[in-house]
């Protein structure tokens, strides 16, 4: 193919339900690179799955076992990974540069409705269980929405989302 291999990983970042898992397996297979993912990296290393870590340890002991994990793939000097991010790795400052560092990152951007679907499926996403998940998401965007394209190098929505096309359009972009 004339599609040019990236020469570091490729990083996908966005909201929960923005496709992140789908398109990087679809990613890895097309690169034949393998998938790293940060919540599972992290399930792995505590034990634990997210919810249980929400739960019994709180949301700050998980965003610093994130910002950990990040500064590892960095210092390890990974490449010619996909890496599939958790949907508020993006959120602490200080992991914005390392996030830039460990390649090309590509924003994953999906809509409130498709979001709200998605995500809707199951119950793994500790911040999404409330009273009115619309809201919750409605409000997260607003806050994240500008950290996204802040750190990413290219956007890509992934609303009416035909899988193989979306990956073929990064690789074109990457
Ligand atoms: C979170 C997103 C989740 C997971 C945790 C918190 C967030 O990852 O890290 O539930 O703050 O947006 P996904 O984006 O893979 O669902």
């Amino acid at each position: 193919s004339s599609e040019s291999v990236p020469a570091r990983n490729i990083v996908l970042i966005g909201f929960m339900g923005s496709g992140k898992s789908t398109v990087g397996r679809e990613l890895g297979k097309l690169l034949g690179y393998p998938i790293v993912d940060t919540d599972h990296k992290i399930e792995e290393q505590e034990g634990l799955t997210i919810p249980e870590i929400f739960s019994t340890k709180g949301e700050d002991y998980f965003r610093t076992t994130e910002t950990k994990l990040i500064q590892s793939l960095c210092e390890e000097g990974i490449s010619h990974h996909i890496i599939a991010t958790g949907g508020g790795l993006p959120m602490r400052e200080e992991n914005r540069p390392l996030i830039r560092q460990l390649g090309y990152v590509v924003w994953l951007q999906a809509d409130v409705d498709t979001i709200l679907n998605r995500t809707s499926r199951n119950s793994n996403r500790p911040l999404l269980q409330t009273d009115n998940p619309r809201k919750t998401i409605e409000e997260l965007l607003e806050k994240r929405n500008p950290v996204y394209e802040e750190v990413c190098h290219l956007r890509i929505r992934t609303s009416n989302l035909d899988i193989e096309e979306t990956a073929h359009g990064i690789l074109e972009s990457a």
